[in-house]
């Protein structure tokens, strides 16, 4: 590997779930960042079906908390992302989300953030849609909490507290 690559391997490495950030805003710069690479993710047939909620308000975020975003209370941002709710895309939908999801993370992680990838648990879809005024339709589920590390607590933690299975159970060669 070219120091390049292994460079940018190490980084999608340490692509992992924040759940403790330090309260500062986000810079406008990097939300707008984030923002563009989320814009050009790509999706089922280029529908380009998700929109997303830039919610700062601590107040509106710690309703998000109550309704199952766990991280997005102590995050300065909760990006709330809302798809057409199409009943028979619904795995598009989903899978489109997901992409969008993830670039969003890795977008932050560029700008040196933390995020986490929170979900809508319960009537919180529902909860949600009423507060950030998102009519009823739409499908609504996942948000992505941002801010920047806080590193003390972080590192209290255990360092691999979510460690993975080893690779033979996850890679298969030629044949399942
Ligand atoms: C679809 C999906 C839903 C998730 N929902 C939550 C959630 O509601 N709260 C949370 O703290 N983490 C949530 N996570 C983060 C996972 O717990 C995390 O990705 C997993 O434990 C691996 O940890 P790591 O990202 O630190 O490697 C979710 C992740 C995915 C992909």
């Amino acid at each position: 590997l070219s120091e390049t690559s292994s460079d940018v391997i190490k980084f999608l490495r340490r692509l992992r779930t924040v759940r403790d950030f330090r309260p500062e805003p986000v810079s406008e710069g990097a939300l707008a960042d984030i923002l563009e690479v989320g814009r050009w993710s790509g999706s089922a047939n280029n529908r380009q079906p998700a929109e997303i909620v830039v919610v700062r308000d601590p107040e509106a975020r710690q309703k998000l908390v109550g309704f199952g975003a766990n991280t997005a209370g102590k995050a300065p941002v909760a990006l709330v992302i809302v798809t057409p709710g199409d009943p028979a895309r619904f795995e598009l939908e989903v899978f489109d989300e997901g992409l969008l999801a993830e670039r969003l993370q890795l977008a932050a992680l560029a700008h040196g953030l933390g995020s986490g990838i929170t979900t809508l648990k319960g009537e919180g879809p529902a909860g949600a849609k009423e507060l950030l005024g998102i009519p009823a339709e739409k499908r609504v589920r996942c948000v992505i909490a941002v801010g920047a590390r806080d590193e003390a607590a972080i590192q209290a933690k255990p360092k691999h507290p979510q460690p993975r299975k080893p690779i033979g159970a996850f890679a298969h060669w030629d044949k399942y």
